[in-house]
């Protein structure tokens, strides 16, 4: 079974978030479940510099597609390839025009969306659409799996490019909702969406195009991060205004659960740690958290309840609830870290008030690999407070290093970490600490939660034994989404060839 698998992130070349980590780990746990994928990625400069072409570039189809295609010099291409460090197949759809600037994949250095976004995303969904109805006589994929709202004009453009023909099916996975790539309508006459599919029903959206729901209604099937968060975002309260539509088309949504590399986040072999532990040998982290301490400039107390946050700054993360509890946290006699970047209003908030406590407590901002897996590893607590939560990697990382998630129960959080509850721990289920009012109350009492577990020893380390046991591997999910291949193909005849 041939996938294309059409994302714009992919680690270690490119991250703002878990999608790329997916983008690396998914595609590799497919192929280990027998499946032929290759990825459809814009050439960013970090994403080229990795990859090695292995094959001559392709022109793409013009007729019907975004004007770029006829306006830039030169004109964009398909470059075919492989990841140089995984040997991964892809194409990079190379446009230097639209893709090769210095500053972020969907946003300048100064934090403002690119002007141009709608075209450079409209091209992705374009070229993922041609490659999906036969662009590459080479290779035809059976499936075209396009995520979050950068790739999901690719179904609608697959639509247009089969005119009465079949349609190689699709898979529209959303990965965070609340970004949906909302343009003016006057958009859809350079991106060539015609006035028959910018309908209520197709991807208009009280009067500007979304890319969001386009791949909502006309993808094959629909797909998010967590079971849970595949229910909350058919409400009105998570559904960002598309619950409507999720729920017209409820039979072709689904949640499969994200799951983790454990190559590379294993405490008892992760090449960023001083130290190494695991279950059995615990000696390890508290020489991880003394040097994390040292590094931060923490007091070096062993006996302090560690708190971390690894995330970005964004309003979904309800990072703005901690400066509340943080006075608390402190009289306790714990401490608090916190490595995010993003917004600069929280930003400074946060560093307002933990510059407040010196040595209990230490701000650092910046996207920051290596130090992400220190803080993880050392901390006692991962914090991870977030007003929604689509599925969450961090809290998963949390429980392989033995540091107990922290979570607002909503989304992949509710579904992954289960609260220390008196008969949570009595049926030895407790894995972290829940919350289920989002608010600094809530927050609160879930972090007096945390210090009451640790004045009983035994209790803690039983807790983080079960943590750091659980596994959320890869192959499950990959299994599940090659099901879902396979159904879509049972449902269609045999691909159409140009
Ligand atoms: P989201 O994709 O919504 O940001 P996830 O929990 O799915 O949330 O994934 C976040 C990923 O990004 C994790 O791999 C996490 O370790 C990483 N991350 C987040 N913020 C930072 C940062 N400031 N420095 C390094 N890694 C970060
Ligand atoms: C999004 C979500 C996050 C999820 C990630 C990978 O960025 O916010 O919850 O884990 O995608 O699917």
């Amino acid at each position: 079974m041939k996938i294309l698998y059409v994302c714009t992130e992919i680690y270690p070349l490119l991250k703002t978030g878990g999608l790329a980590d997916v983008g690396a780990a998914l595609p590799a746990a497919l192929r280990a479940a027998g499946c032929h994928v290759r990825l459809l990625l814009p050439a960013f400069p970090s994403i080229a510099a990795g990859v090695r072409a292995d094959a001559p570039a392709l022109r793409l189809p013009v007729e019907g597609g975004p004007d770029v295609l006829r306006t830039l010099q030169p004109p964009p291409m398909l470059v075919r390839g492989h990841v140089i460090e995984s040997g991964q197949p892809v194409y990079l759809l190379d446009a230097p025009a639209l893709y090769q600037r210095e500053g972020g994949p969907y946003q300048d250095a100064a934090g403002q969306d690119w002007s141009d976004n709608a075209a450079r995303f409209a091209l992705l969904g374009w070229a993922a659409a041609a490659l999906g109805q036969g662009a590459d006589p080479h290779w035809q994929p059976d499936v075209v799996h396009a995520h979050d709202w950068h790739a999901g004009l690719a179904p609608l453009y697959q639509k247009l490019l089969a005119g009465a023909g079949r349609i190689t099916p699709s898979v529209f996975t959303v990965h965070n909702l609340a970004y949906q790539g909302l343009f003016a309508a006057s958009s859809c006459a350079e991106l060539g969406v015609p006035e028959s599919l910018f309908t209520i029903n197709g991807a208009e959206y009280h009067g500007q195009l979304s890319f969001m729901k386009a791949g909502l209604q006309f993808a094959d099937a629909i797909t998010t991060v967590s079971p849970r968060y595949a229910q909350e975002i058919m409400t009105p309260e998570q559904g960002c205004g598309l619950d409507g539509v999720l729920r017209d088309r409820r039979d072709r949504v689904s949640g499969i659960l994200n799951g983790v590399d454990y190559e590379l986040w294993n405490p008892a072999t992760d090449p960023l740690l001083n130290a190494h532990f695991d279950g059995k040998r615990m000696s390890g982290k508290a020489r991880v958290k003394r040097a994390l301490q040292r590094l931060l400039g923490l007091e070096e107390r062993p006996d302090a309840l560690l708190f971390a946050a690894v995330t970005r700054l964004s309003e979904q993360k309800g990072l703005h609830l901690v400066p509340a509890m943080l006075p608390e946290l402190i009289d306790r006699g714990g401490q608090l870290v916190i490595l995010g970047s993003g917004d600069a209003g929280i930003e400074a908030a946060l560093r307002e008030a933990l510059a407040c406590h010196p040595g209990q407590a230490a701000l650092r901002t910046g996207y920051n690999e290596d130090l992400a897996h220190r803080i993880i590893a050392a901390a006692d607590v991962l914090l991870v407070p977030s007003r929604y939560e689509p599925c969450g990697l961090t809290q998963l990382y949390g429980l392989r290093y033995g540091t107990l998630p922290l979570v607002h129960a909503v989304g992949g959080l509710a579904d992954t970490v289960t609260d220390c509850s008196l008969e949570a721990l009595d049926e030895g289920r407790a894995s972290g600490f829940a919350f289920h009012e989002f608010s600094a109350n809530g927050l609160l009492g879930a972090m007096r939660r945390a210090f009451a577990l640790r004045r009983r020893p035994s209790d803690w380390s039983a807790v983080q034994r079960r943590a750091m046991q659980q596994r959320f591997d890869w192959q499950e999910p990959a299994q599940a989404y090659r099901a879902l291949y396979q159904t879509l193909l049972a449902l269609t005849a045999a691909p159409l060839r140009f």
